[in-house]
């Protein structure tokens, strides 16, 4: 039996491999390498002594996606993260956004439907709630008009999965993360943009490493105790984690309906600034940023009710704020021992 995870090479995908692995599943990998790169399997094997099988195309070709079900008919259940994710971009370019996310979900779709695959876990985000009034955010908080195509795409992809649920039969989990930061504590996998960053902290790693010159701090005047949004953060270890529960919640029939959705962040929500002053702590440096005007189509505030997931999956997160800037800052080092290029 294998467990088929899109986008396995990236950045959660890769923490959920290992995890998946270590607790005994037989996965494989697809991944078009678009923000990753293949030797990830090879440092997945360094944690867990096995390398997984990864087949490298685009799920926007539905023939390659089916060949690889019929290839493989031993697959049970499949874990979604193949996707473009930066909000900026998907602004800029959200045609890109609408075909590579939701034509690789849908071609997914019909092949699982096709191969009798009855189980997903799905990459879904917070951002499917916008800014939302009411705060900490629970699964029942109505979802608002996204902020982003990106953010649009992910709302979408949630009604696709739930549509074939309703009419195919097939049990799906989409996980709404949170703010997703840290590595691996190994150092030998975390999140390794192939552009310059977006997201808070692998910029600010990247700025205490010296590849950029300073943290551009968007904005402080924000009606938040520090004036700097503020966010749930999550370890990715932690998320890892979830995804598994998940999994096995699905393998086992424990689900109470055939679509569900868990909030999964810490519950606790923490300032940029806070952010940056745990980096400091934790690495002894002194950060170079400058405050800047705000970033358009950012939030001020959201952080996540997880009680649901507490309850339900039996799932907590476990690490701190200066757990995931420790291992945020590992991970960055090691990446320049590597010398890979960036
Ligand atoms: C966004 C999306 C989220 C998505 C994630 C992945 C929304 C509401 N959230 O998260 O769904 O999964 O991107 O890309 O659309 N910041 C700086 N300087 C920087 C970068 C960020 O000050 O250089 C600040 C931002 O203003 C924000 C916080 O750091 O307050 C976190 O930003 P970021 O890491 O980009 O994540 P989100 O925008 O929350």
């Amino acid at each position: 039996m294998k467990i088929l995870v899109t986008g396995g090479t990236g950045y959660i995908g890769s923490h959920t491999v290992v995890e998946l692995q270590q607790q005994g599943f037989n996965v494989i990998i697809v991944d078009n390498l678009s923000n990753s790169s293949a030797d990830v399997a090879d440092r997945i094997a360094r944690i867990t002594g096995i390398k997984p099988e990864l087949h490298v195309f685009d799920l926007c070709d539905a023939a390659k996606t089916e060949d690889l079900f019929v290839k493989n008919n031993d697959i049970k259940a499949v874990i979604h993260f193949a996707a473009s994710k930066s909000v900026g971009e998907s602004v800029k370019n959200p045609l890109k956004y609408y075909r590579n996310n939701l034509l690789s979900t849908v071609n997914l779709l019909e092949s699982m439907v096709a191969h009798d695959v009855r189980y997903m876990a799905f990459s879904s985000s917070c951002t499917v709630y916008g800014q939302p009034e009411k705060l900490p955010v629970t699964e029942q908080t109505p979802l608002m008009k996204a902020e982003s195509p990106y953010g649009n795409t992910k709302k979408i992809m949630e009604d696709i999965i739930f549509d074939t649920v309703i009419a195919h039969g097939i049990n799906a989990i989409s996980l709404r993360y949170f703010n997703p930061i840290g590595a691996h504590e190994s150092a030998l996998i975390g999140e390794a943009p192939s552009e310059i960053p977006d997201n808070l902290v692998p910029y600010l790693t990247q700025t205490a490493i010296g590849l950029r010159p300073f943290l551009r701090v968007w904005g402080n005047d924000y009606d938040t105790p520090d004036g700097t949004p503020v966010r749930d953060y999550i370890h990715v270890e932690d998320l890892a984690k979830a995804h598994v529960i998940a999994l096995q919640r699905l393998l086992n029939g424990k689900q109470k309906e055939n679509y569900e959705t868990f909030n999964l962040g810490a519950g606790n929500g923490y300032s940029v600034m806070e952010v940056i002053k745990s980096f400091e702590k934790v690495s002894g440096l002194k950060l170079n940023y400058q405050v800047m005007p705000r970033r358009p189509g950012d939030i001020v505030r959201i952080w996540a009710d997880p009680s649901y997931a507490n309850l339900e999956l039996g799932w907590k997160a476990e690490k701190s704020l200066d757990d995931m800037m420790r291992s945020a800052w590992e991970w960055e080092k090691s990446l320049r021992k590597s010398g890979i290029k960036r």
